[in-house]
């Protein structure tokens, strides 16, 4: 039989567009049998609109709000979820407190190289831009994201499975995510 899981609290996936989070998320919900979620799906879902629309209809600030107004019902939801946030997530101190206050967060670190070549679609990623610019977005944002982390997890050279496998190690070890009796 296979072995299933539970997560006792929400846990947050965090790190820069291409790190992997939504496929490592994802894989992992699969082999534990977890129940993952990813935001930008979610409030794409909830507003009828794709994150390209809303950035280009109503601009980044607006996009921001619905994300913080989502990361609170998602990590308010009953039965934990793993949770794949957008790359921006830290951009504001009101979600480094939900996420603190409700779950663990784990960073995925990427470099930028390897980011663009995990992103099969940049023309969904508004911010990404050209390589410089989204090297110096990386660069600033990366102290936001360790600050938030409570782990960090290195994904240079590995597959999203090793990734995965990392990921869910830290978990088992945190006490986050707990194996259910047969
Ligand atoms: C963003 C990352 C995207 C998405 C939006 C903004 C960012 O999510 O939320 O395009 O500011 O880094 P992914 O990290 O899942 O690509």
């Amino acid at each position: 039989m296979t072995e299933r899981y539970e997560l006792t609290r929400p846990v947050f996936l965090i790190g820069f567009m291409g790190a992997g989070k939504t496929s490592v998320a994802r894989r992992l919900a699969r082999a534990c049998g977890v129940a993952s979620v990813d935001m930008d799906t979610y409030l794409e879902r909830r507003c009828g609109r794709s994150v390209r629309e809303i950035f280009a209809e109503d601009g980044e600030a607006a996009f921001r709000a619905l994300e913080s107004e989502v990361l609170r019902e998602l990590a308010a939801m009953e039965g934990p979820l793993l949770i794949s946030c957008g790359g921006g997530i830290i951009e504001r101190p009101e979600n480094l407190e939900v996420m603190a206050g409700t779950g663990l967060v784990v960073h995925l670190r990427v470099t930028v190289e390897e980011a663009e070549a995990r992103i099969s679609n940049k023309e969904s990623r508004p911010l990404f831009g050209d390589l410089e610019a989204a090297e110096a977005l990386r660069v600033r944002r990366m102290p936001l994201y360790e600050r938030a982390a409570d782990h960090s997890v290195e994904t240079a050279g590995k597959s999203i499975a090793q990734i995965a496998w990392d990921v869910r190690h830290l978990l088992e070890e945190r006490g986050v995510l707990c194996q259910l009796p047969e």
